[in-house]
């Protein structure tokens, strides 16, 4: 009893293991067929920023890379006299930023300039209420005078920085990207002036990508923006006044549960550092953040912003994929969720960095189904799309559950996606075991759930129950109590179900009669 006073349960979180500490010494960084690689890796240097590579900007505009904005083929339609002609889009980016600002609407003047198109749909207010009302006055004043004339020059030094053309990751591909951290603010600078190509419409070829330009993020009068903003300017602060990041993109493929650390106290990002933390994801990730989303994964996108480029490349996640992020910095720390969030202030960093100078932070995008009614996720073929969903973002291929992290995770799926708690900790303790981890869980202030999830797991632990028994004990709670259930919640719990089950099932072992499968 005295461990829940202190707010937690179950194995002391610093058992649990973490990222530097746990892992073996990484392999040399090399280019090889599913890595690409953006980076000199023979002059990678500790305290020092990557150098590009290739050293010339080699331009690609196929379906299998990335439309730059400063590609020779990114044109744009020009009104001459003898009707219509065409011009470099990228020349006219140049000149519409370098013209400089005095205030918001000149920002927006700027980015109009090159999405003449969507003059009339898009909306700055929220842009323009932060430089009007929000900010200090000196903080106006420094944004105009020296941040945006900073990535400006960010956003242009696209050719310079980014030379090698960034592939799409592609559904069923299995594909890891590096880039440096100064690349990805300069992707992330091109996305704040919405001057990615054929991204603005929802039926280009990106149909099957997020959103990356900003243009959503300027819109509305919500409070929401206004701290979305100020939070994205706080990382482009920091970038502006001066390592690597990975993506990977997975496909997917019998135990004991691992041990838990359970608490209601804490968040992932907070108390899970050097471990995989889980994003709460959609199936285009970053969910909402250019937009009005301001959960979890679009706080955590919001605070750590190198994860917003990963919008750039990667296409929806199928059932059986996750997007792994390796390095990624948080730049700002937060107050409250959701309607309550407010960027508090900046935050410095102080994660070790790896061998190929990534920060060891380590995080998952898994995408959890949604539910509009209770019932349906019981159903055994959504449970075993939740499984293999956390078990491919959980399980690593070749490795030692020695030097495996913990995993810290939480209510995923059960917030904004409408999932039952109860269930979806046992599907994740369940992908945990098979992967052979650890689990540290952020109940985010339910002590309830953290007590009952403590109780069932120290039940299944002490019985031996297997992940392959429960399982089967899931399967026939669908069947015995929720497929014939005509009310909107079944009347005997999954736990009191499984309680009853495996208790009953020591008596029957004694009788030896036979009972599940
Ligand atoms: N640490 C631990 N737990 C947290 C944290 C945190 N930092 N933040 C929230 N929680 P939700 P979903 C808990 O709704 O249901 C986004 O738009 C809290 O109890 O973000 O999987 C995505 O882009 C919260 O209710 O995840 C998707 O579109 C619960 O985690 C969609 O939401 C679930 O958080 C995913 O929705």
């Amino acid at each position: 009893l005295h461990n829940m006073e202190k707010g937690w349960m179950g194995t002391p979180i610093d058992e649990l293991n973490r990222m530097p500490q746990c892992a073996p010494p990484l392999s040399h960084l090399k280019a090889v067929p599913n890595h690409t690689v953006t980076i000199r890796t023979d002059l990678l240097k500790e305290g020092e920023v990557p150098v590009p590579y290739p050293s010339k900007f080699k331009d690609m505009w196929d379906d299998v890379s990335v439309k730059m904005p400063c590609s020779e083929k990114n044109l744009f339609p020009m009104e001459t006299e003898d009707g219509g002609g065409v011009q470099s889009r990228w020349e006219l980016i140049h000149t519409a930023l370098q013209g400089g600002f005095k205030s918001s609407l000149d920002v927006r003047d700027a980015i109009l300039r090159y999405n003449t198109a969507h003059a009339k749909k898009w909306d700055f207010t929220a842009l323009n209420l932060l430089c009007t009302e929000c900010l200090e006055h000196c903080e106006v004043q420094h944004l105009f005078e020296v941040v945006l004339p900073a990535m400006v020059d960010l956003a242009l030094s696209a050719p310079r920085l980014c030379t090698m053309p960034i592939p799409l990751l592609k559904s069923r591909m299995n594909h890891s990207l590096t880039l440096s951290q100064e690349q990805i603010a300069c992707l992330v600078a091109n996305a704040f002036f919405c001057t990615f190509p054929r991204r603005n419409s929802r039926k280009s070829e990106y149909c099957n990508y997020p959103e990356i330009n900003f243009y959503r993020l300027f819109e509305g009068s919500s409070p929401r923006k206004i701290e979305k903003l100020k939070t994205l300017l706080c990382y482009f602060r920091r970038v502006t006044q001066t390592s690597n990041v990975t993506f990977f993109l997975l496909s997917s493929s019998q135990t004991q549960l691992t041990r838990l650390h359970i608490t209601c106290e804490g968040t992932i990002e907070d108390d899970g550092y050097g471990m995989l933390q889980v994003d709460f994801a959609n199936r285009f990730v970053g969910g909402g953040v250019t937009g009005h989303g301001l959960v979890q994964e679009e706080i955590r996108f919001l605070i750590n912003p190198e994860l917003i480029v990963s919008r750039l490349f990667t296409e929806a996640l199928e059932h059986n994929e996750c997007l792994i992020i390796t390095g990624a910095e948080q730049y700002s720390q937060y107050s409250g969720y959701a309607e309550s969030y407010k960027w508090k202030e900046s935050y410095k960093d102080e994660t070790p960095r790896d061998e190929w100078q990534r920060r060891c932070t380590e995080i998952v995008a898994i995408d959890a189904l949604k539910y509009r009614h209770f019932l349906e996720q019981f159903f055994p073929e959504k449970m075993t799309r939740e499984l293999n969903k956390a078990y491919c973002g959980f399980y690593r291929n070749n490795a030692n559950s020695r030097h495996l992290s913990a995993i810290a995770t939480g209510n995923w799926g059960c917030g904004a996606f409408g999932g039952d708690t109860r269930l979806k900790a046992l599907i994740q303790l369940m992908a945990a075991a098979e992967a052979g981890r650890d689990v540290a869980y952020f109940t985010f202030g339910d002590a309830q759930l953290m007590r009952d999830v403590h109780e069932m797991h120290s039940f299944l632990t002490e019985r031996q129950v297997t992940v392959g028994r429960l399982y089967n004990l899931l399967n026939q709670y669908s069947s015995l109590v929720c497929k014939n259930c005509r009310t909107t919640r079944p009347d005997t719990s999954l736990y009191s179900f499984i309680y009853e089950k495996v208790s009953s099932h020591a008596t029957a072992d004694v009788l030896d009669t036979t009972e599940d499968s």
